[in-house]
C-alpha cells in the first residue's frame, strides 16, 4: 500500500473540543481490506452532549451563531470555501483512500465540497422572507428563521460532498449541527470539522459525532431536543429514522437513493449518450445515490448502442483508488457478497451478461473489487430492474415507442434522477413533464454534479429538496408576523 495521508483527529468533535469515546471503530481502507486508522465511537451520552453543545451555541448569550448576522456567516462560509480549496491535496487523498474511490474522483469531490461552501456563502445573505398585502390597518410579512439544531446523518459514498451540501447550507441559513457521519468512511469529514474549527467556526456550531449507525445514529434521530433532521442512506435505515423522528414531530429530509433510467431513443447522439451512460453507472464503483442503473434503449438501436458499451465495458478496469483506474472497490466486504450473491441469482435465473471489465494487474489482494457489468435478457418484475444495487451494474431493456419508455421508465418504486436521449424537442419535453423523479436530464446526465440544481426524490426515492437555493430554504422555516396597527 502506498504511503497514508496525514491522518485527522479520530475523536469526536462536541463543543469546540476533541472528546475521546471509550471505544473506537477501526476504519478501513477498502482496495487494501487493511486498517488504517480509527474514529470514536459515540454512544448515546456523547449524542446527548453533541445535541446541548448545538443548542447552547445556537440560542446562548449575545455573541453567539444566532447573532451573527447573515453578511458574517456569509463571510465565513466563504472563507472556509477557501480553506478547503488550500487543503485539497490532503483531503483528496483522504477521501480517496477511505471510500477507494479513484483519485480522480476524490479530488471532484473535494472541490465539489468547496463549491457548495462557495455557492451557499454567497447565498447566506440574499434569504429573506415577504410581506403580504391583507386589511388596510395591517402589515404581515413572513421571516425566514433557522429551526435551530439541525442533525444530520450522512452515508459513505460521497462523505465530504455530502457534508458540503448539507452542512453549507445549513450554517448558511443560521442553524447549528450535530453530524452524524458513516462509520465506513468519515476521515475527510473529520479533517473538514479539523479546519471549521481552525478557522474559527464558534464552539458547538458544528458537531461531528462519529460512531455506529445503530448506536450513534438512532440515538440521534431519537433525540427531544433536535429541530430538523435530514437522512441520506437506505430507504431501510429511513423508514427507521424517520420514526424516531415522528416521536417528537422533528421535520425531516430524507435522500434515499434510486434506480435511475437513461432512456435512449434512436435519433440520439449515441456516441455521447454512451459514454454517459457509462459514466453515469461506474462512477463511485455504482455506489451512487443518483447511478444511472436502468438503460431503457429503442429497439432500432439496441444493436447500435449496445455494441460500443459492450466494448467500453470490456476495456474497463478495476483498481485501488490510488491508481486512479476506470473503477474502485465497494466500501467493505459485505457490499461485496451481497452485490455478488444478487448477481448470481440474477444469472441462475436467465439473466445474460453482456460485457464485463476486468481487475487491473496487480490489483490490491485485500480489496473488495466486483467488476463492472452489463445485464439484459432480463424478466419484467426482476429484482435487478427494482433494487437499487449499489455497484456497477447496468440492467439492460428495449423499448418500441415513446409510450413504452415511459410505462418502463416510471416502472419503479424509486424516482431520483432520470436521462432522456434524444433529438426530438416534443418529445424532450413530454418526457420530462411525464418522468415521476426529482431531477430529469435531457442530452446528458447529472449536470456535473449541479451543486445549484436542486435536487431529491419522490416515492422510495425519499421527499425534501437539497442543493441549490431550495437546499437553503429547506433549512429554514417560515414564521408569519401580523401586526395591526389602525
Ligand atoms: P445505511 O442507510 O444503513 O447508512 C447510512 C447512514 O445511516 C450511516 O451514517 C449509518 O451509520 C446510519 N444508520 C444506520 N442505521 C441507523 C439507524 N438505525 N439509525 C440512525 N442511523 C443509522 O446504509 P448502509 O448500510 O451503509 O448501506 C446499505 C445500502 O444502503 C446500500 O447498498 C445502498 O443501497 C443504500 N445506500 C444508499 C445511499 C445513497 O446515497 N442513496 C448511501 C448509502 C447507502
Ligand atoms: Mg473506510
Amino acid at each position: 500500500m502506498q504511503s497514508l495521508p496525514e491522518m485527522p483527529s479520530h475523536q469526536a468533535l462536541i463543543g469546540g473540543a476533541w472528546i475521546a469515546t471509550r471505544a473506537t471503530l477501526d476504519v478501513e481502507a477498502p482496495s487494501h481490506g487493511e486498517t488504517i486508522s480509527r474514529i470514536a465511537r459515540c454512544q448515546a451520552e456523547e449524542i446527548d452532549q453533541a445535541v446541548e453543545a448545538a443548542r447552547r451555541a445556537f440560542s446562548g448569550r449575545l455573541g453567539d451563531w444566532s447573532r451573527w448576522t447573515a453578511r458574517r456567516r456569509s463571510e465565513w462560509l466563504l472563507g472556509f470555501a477557501a480553506a478547503i480549496e488550500a487543503d485539497h491535496e490532503r483531503l483528496s487523498a483522504l477521501e480517496c483512500v477511505d471510500t477507494g474511490k479513484p483519485m480522480t474522483q476524490a479530488r471532484g469531490d473535494i472541490a465539489s465540497c468547496a463549491r457548495y461552501f462557495r455557492f451557499y456563502g454567497g447565498a447566506a445573505d440574499k434569504l429573506h422572507g415577504e410581506t403580504i398585502p391583507f386589511e388596510n390597518d395591517f402589515s404581515v410579512m413572513t421571516l425566514r428563521e433557522p429551526f435551530g439544531v439541525c442533525a444530520q446523518i450522512i452515508p459513505w459514498n460521497y462523505p465530504a460532498q455530502i457534508f458540503g451540501r448539507c452542512v453549507a447550507a445549513a450554517l448558511a441559513a443560521g442553524n447549528t449541527l450535530v453530524l452524524k457521519p458513516a462509520e465506513d468512511a468519515c476521515l475527510s469529514v473529520l479533517r473538514l470539522a479539523e479546519l471549521a474549527v481552525e478557522n474559527g467556526l464558534p464552539e458547538g456550531v458544528l458537531n461531528v459525532v462519529p460512531g455506529l449507525g445503530r448506536e450513534a445514529g438512532a440515538a440521534l434521530a431519537a433525540h427531544p431536543h433536535i429541530d430538523h433532521l435530514s437522512f441520506t442512506g437506505s430507504p431501510e435505515t429511513g423508514t427507521l429514522v424517520a420514526q424516531a423522528a415522528a416521536v417528537h414531530h422533528v421535520p425531516i429530509t430524507m435522500e434515499l437513493g434510486g434506480k435511475s433510467p437513461q432512456v435512449v431513443f434512436a435519433d440520439a447522439d449515441m456516441e455521447t449518450a454512451s459514454e454517459a451512460v457509462v459514466r453515469g453507472i461506474i462512477q463511485n464503483a455504482g455506489q451512487t445515490c443518483s447511478a444511472g442503473s436502468r438503460l431503457l434503449v429503442q429497439r432500432e438501436a439496441a444493436d447500435r448502442l449496445l455494441g460500443r458499451l459492450v466494448e467500453r465495458f470490456a476495456a474497463l478496469r478495476c483498481d485501488a483508488g490510488e491508481a486512479d483506474a476506470d473503477c474502485g472497490p465497494l466500501i467493505n466486504a459485505r457490499q461485496k457478497a451481497k452485490l455478488e450473491a444478487r448477481l448470481e441469482a440474477a444469472r441462475a435465473d436467465g439473466i445474460q451478461t453482456l460485457a464485463q471489465g476486468r481487475l487491473a494487474d496487480g490489483v490490491p489482494q485485500g480489496g473488495h473489487f466486483v467488476v463492472p457489468s452489463i445485464l439484459s435478457e432480463i424478466p419484467a418484475g426482476h429484482e435487478v430492474l427494482r433494487e437499487e444495487l449499489f455497484g456497477p451494474v447496468l440492467a439492460v431493456q428495449v423499448f418500441d415507442d415513446e409510450a413504452e419508455a415511459l410505462a418502463l421508465a416510471n416502472a419503479t418504486d424509486f424516482g431520483l434522477c432520470a436521462g432522456i436521449w434524444t433529438r426530438d424537442g416534443g418529445r424532450q419535453l413530454r418526457l420530462a413533464k411525464g418522468i415521476r423523479s426529482g431531477q430529469v436530464f435531457v442530452n446528458n446526465y447529472g449536470a456535473a454534479g449541479g451543486i445549484e440544481l436542486p435536487f431529491g426524490g419522490v416515492g422510495r426515492s425519499g421527499h425534501g429538496r437539497e442543493k441549490g437555493f431550495e437546499g437553503l430554504r429547506s433549512y429554514t422555516r417560515i414564521k408569519t408576523v401580523a401586526i395591526r396597527h389602525g
